[in-house]
C-alpha cells in the first residue's frame, strides 16, 4: 500500500505512550489530520472533524472487519460492535430496550442506593483506594446485578475484560495473555447463557427470551451478554476514577460543583471529554476514500483516535483546562453513529449517582498517589488512593 499523505514512525502502542499519550497526540495532531502510520500499516486520524466523520460513515469505515489492529484477532471477536447494519439493527434493537434511557428509569432507586452505601463506608475511612474500592465494586455490581450474572466469576470481570480490551491492539510479546484472558471471557460467558445461571427476569434473561423469539438468532445471545461483560464496565471505572483525579487536582472545580449541582451533567461530559475511557478503536476502509484531503485506498486500516480528537484545540478552547462549565455534549468519547455507545446513559447514571453520593458527604478530596494501566485500547488509572475531608 502506497500512502499518500504525512507519515509518522511513533509506535502508538509503545508502553510510555500508552501510559502519558496527550504529547503525542498534539505532535500528531500538529503534523496532519491524517498519517500513514509506518510502523503498523496503517492511517491514524488525529483532528475531532475526521474522527467524527469517519465514526458517521459505517459504509465507507466499517467495524464488519474488525475494530483492533491484528487481522487475527479482528476475525474471532465479533458481536456487536463488529457487526455493521443490517445485521446490527436487530441486535442494538434488544440491548435498546434495556439501556436507553427511558429503559432505566425503574433501576434508579438501585443505582443511587448502591452507591450511596458504597460511598458512605469508603467515606467514613477517611482513606481509600478509588479503583478498586469504589469504581471497580460500583460499576461490577450494578452491571453484574441488572443482567443477573452469578456471583462466581464477577470477581474476575475486570482482569478479563481488561486482557480482552487488549487483544484490540498490535502483534506484541503479551498478546498470547491477553487471547488467553479473552478466551476466559468468551469460556465464561457461554457457560452462563444458561436460564438456570441468570436471574430471572434480569437483563441476561431477557436476551435469552429475544433468542426464543426469534428477536435474534439464538447464537447471538451469548455475545449479548458479553457485550455487557466487556464494554461495560472497564470503561464505567475508567469513567469515576477519572472523575475523582481531576477533581482532586481541581478543588476549585469540586467546590463549584457542590455549590451548584445543576452543573454535575455538564462535569461528567468535561471528565469524559478531557479523560476518555476508549482512546482507540480501528476500521477497515470499503472503498477508495479521501478523509480531510488525504486518499485512503480501499482496504486499508484506519485508527479513530478518540483522546486526540477530544483535544482538538480546532474545537474546543483551550483543550487540555478541566473546565466543568464548559458543557461539552459534543465530545466523542461515546463514539458517533451506528456504533456510539448503547450503555452511555447507563454510564452517565452510575457516574452521576458516585458524585453525588460524594458531594453530599466529601468537602474536599486528595490524592495521595495514583498508578495508570497500560492497555491498547482504554486509557484509565490501575491504582487511585486519596484521603477525604468529610462535611
Ligand atoms: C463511560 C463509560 C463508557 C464509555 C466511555 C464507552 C465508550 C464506548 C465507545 C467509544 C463505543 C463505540 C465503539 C465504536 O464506535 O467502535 C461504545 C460502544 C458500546 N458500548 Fe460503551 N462505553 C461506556 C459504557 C458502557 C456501558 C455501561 C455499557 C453497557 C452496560 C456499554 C456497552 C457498549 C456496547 C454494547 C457498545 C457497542 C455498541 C454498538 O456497536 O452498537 N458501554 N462504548
Amino acid at each position: 500500500m502506497q500512502p499518500d499523505c504525512p507519515q509518522t514512525d511513533v509506535d502508538l502502542w509503545d508502553d510510555a505512550i500508552l501510559i502519558d499519550p496527550y504529547e503525542t497526540y498534539v505532535e500528531l495532531r500538529e503534523l496532519a489530520p491524517v498519517l500513514w502510520m509506518s510502523r503498523h500499516d496503517a492511517y491514524a486520524v488525529t483532528r475531532y472533524e475526521g474522527v467524527k466523520e469517519v465514526l458517521q460513515d459505517w459504509r465507507t469505515f466499517t467495524s464488519a472487519q474488525g475494530v483492533g489492529m491484528m487481522p487475527e484477532m479482528n476475525s474471532k471477536h465479533g458481536g456487536i460492535l463488529t457487526t455493521d447494519p443490517p445485521d446490527h439493527d436487530a441486535l442494538r434493537a434488544v440491548l435498546n430496550t434495556q439501556l436507553v434511557a427511558g429503559q432505566l428509569a425503574p433501576h434508579h432507586d438501585f443505582l443511587v442506593g448502591e452507591a450511596e452505601s458504597l460511598v458512605a463506608d469508603l467515606v467514613e475511612r477517611g482513606s481509600f483506594e478509588v479503583v478498586g474500592e469504589l469504581a471497580r465494586a460500583y460499576s461490577v455490581k450494578v452491571v453484574s446485578d441488572l443482567v443477573g450474572f452469578p456471583e462466581e466469576g464477577r470477581d474476575r470481570f475486570i482482569e478479563r475484560g481488561d486482557a480482552a480490551f487488549n487483544t484490540f491492539g498490535p502483534d506484541s510479546e503479551q498478546m498470547g495473555e491477553h487471547v488467553d484472558g479473552l478466551r476466559q471471557l468468551l469460556t465464561y460467558c457461554e457457560a452462563v447463557t444458561s436460564r438456570d445461571k441468570l436471574t430471572s427476569g434480569a437483563w441476561g434473561d431477557q436476551i435469552l427470551d429475544a433468542g426464543e423469539r426469534g428477536d435474534v438468532r439464538r447464537g447471538d445471545c451469548m455475545g449479548l451478554l458479553l457485550a455487557y461483560a466487556w464494554a461495560g464496565m472497564d470503561t464505567t471505572v475508567n469513567g469515576i476514577s477519572a472523575a475523582m483525579r481531576l477533581f482532586a487536582e481541581h478543588p476549585d472545580q469540586w467546590t463549584t460543583l457542590a455549590h451548584d449541582r445543576s452543573l454535575l451533567s455538564s462535569a461528567i461530559s468535561e471528565v469524559l471529554r478531557i479523560e476518555p475511557p476508549v482512546h482507540r478503536f480501528t476500521r477497515s476502509v470499503t472503498a477508495d476514500t479521501e478523509l480531510d484531503g488525504v486518499k485512503i485506498p480501499a482496504g486499508a486500516r484506519v485508527v479513530v483516535l478518540f483522546g486526540a480528537a477530544n483535544r482538538d484545540p480546532r474545537r474546543y478552547e483551550d483543550p487540555d483546562r478541566f473546565d466543568i462549565r464548559r458543557n461539552p455534549t459534543t465530545h466523542l468519547s461515546f463514539g458517533r453513529g451506528v456504533h456510539r455507545c448503547v450503555g452511555a446513559s447507563l454510564a452517565q447514571q452510575e457516574i452521576t449517582a458516585v458524585l453525588n453520593a460524594l458531594l453530599d458527604r466529601v468537602e474536599r478530596i486528595e490524592m495521595l498517589d495514583h498508578r495508570w494501566r497500560r492497555n491498547n485500547a482504554l486509557h484509565g488509572l490501575e491504582h487511585l488512593r486519596v484521603t477525604v475531608e468529610q462535611r
